[in-house]
């Protein structure tokens, strides 16, 4: 197993880490870490960046307490509040989920887990089944907590900020990154995105499940749901309401316009995650046969046309790429300094 100081790195001065007698992380001249519990404590506490947002402590202050809070069912907070767990949903979403874990069959050393939060659906822990260790890294301690319950010493646990990741350059052979970027403010977004893009292998890759603000196919797909399931359909909206009320987490997914527009420093293609969101599958699926034959359909639709439905439907999953010649491009391009 790897030490932690082969890939981590101060948030606040950029330099790498180093054990200090008293088990904490260090750096030369820079603050010093405390590693608790198994979790190397690497938020920048004075240092700005989105962690000392206002956002992001609305963020960590709900996945502090009720997101990763289980009930006696073993329910998270976090998919109460925002997954349809009815039958018929949530076995349409655990396959999306498995479907996307063909980009990790290759499998590495280290596999990037940002945003981790509990691992709460075994299809997404499975992402890490042919890797050496899974890297979570996430704001909240208790996501990694309970993370580190199902992965034990197979996991290495870090708190810190996607947009400023703790993690030297080129540490990783891919990146899982789920619902987590649009729970970011916009003006962050771009910082994440190039932060996982930094902290992969060259010929690395990423998979981020994102979620798109305007949903060219949602009209359509609302009629198609309609005219298939009758009547029927209205009577349910009321029962498949999420039982908890929303909690007061802001989300800023964008447009996919938005993303096109950005000067990206990587390739990146789009796969799909989930061509619905989760008011369409609460306000337009029956928990019933006809439930189940039509999100069989929509599932069918996915594998046969991943990146029209990643462009135009909810949930893209954007692969990202680093080529091989990254590692020399950033040599050549590094600005040389003469010493005065
Ligand atoms: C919706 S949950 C997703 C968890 C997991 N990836 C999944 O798909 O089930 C979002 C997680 O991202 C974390 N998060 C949000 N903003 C973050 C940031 N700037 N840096 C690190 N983690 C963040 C939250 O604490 C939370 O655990």
């Amino acid at each position: 197993m790897g030490d932690l100081t082969d890939f981590l790195q101060s948030p606040v001065t950029g330099r790498g880490l180093h054990w200090t007698p008293d088990n904490r992380l260090a750096t030369d001249g820079g603050p010093s870490y405390a590693f608790r519990d198994g979790v190397a404590c690497l938020l920048p506490e004075a240092g700005g960046g989105v962690a000392a947002s206002d956002a992001s402590q609305t963020v960590r202050d709900f996945y502090e307490t009720e997101g990763w809070a289980e009930d006696d069912e073993g329910l998270f907070g976090d998919t109460k509040a925002f997954v349809d767990t009815r039958a018929v949903s949530l076995a349409f979403t655990r396959k999306c989920m498995a479907r996307l874990s063909r980009h990790f069959s290759k499998g590495g050393r280290y596999l990037l887990d940002a945003g981790s939060g509990a691992i709460p659906h075994k299809e997404v822990l499975a992402y890490g089944d042919q890797y050496e260790q899974r890297v979570c890294v996430d704001l909240a301690t208790s996501a990694l907590r309970s993370a580190r319950s199902k992965l034990g010493e197979r996991g290495i646990y870090v708190q810190g900020d996607l947009t400023n990741l703790p993690f030297k350059t080129g540490s990783f052979y891919a990146v899982t990154c789920n619902h987590v970027i649009y729970q970011i403010p916009l003006e962050h977004q771009p910082a994440a995105f190039r932060e996982l893009w930094r902290v992969l292998k060259p010929r690395g890759f990423g998979v981020v499940v994102y979620l798109w603000s305007y949903v060219p196919l949602a009209r359509r797909l609302e009629r198609l749901a309609r005219l298939f399931m009758g009547k029927r359909v209205m009577d349910l909206v009321e029962t498949a309401k999420p039982s908890e009320p929303l909690p007061e987490l802001s989300h800023h997914p964008q447009r996919r316009s938005w993303f096109e527009a950005q000067d990206w420093p990587f390739r990146y293609t789009f796969d799909t995650f989930r061509i619905v969101d989760n008011a369409f599958l609460c306000s337009h699926i029956s928990d019933d046969w006809r439930g189940r034959a039509f999100l069989r359909a929509l599932f069918a639709s996915q594998q046969l046309a991943p990146g029209f439905c990643g462009r135009y439907g909810a949930f893209p999953a954007i692969i990202i790429r680093k080529p091989r010649t990254a590692a020399w491009r950033s040599i050549v391009e590094t600005p040389l300094t003469v010493p005065r």
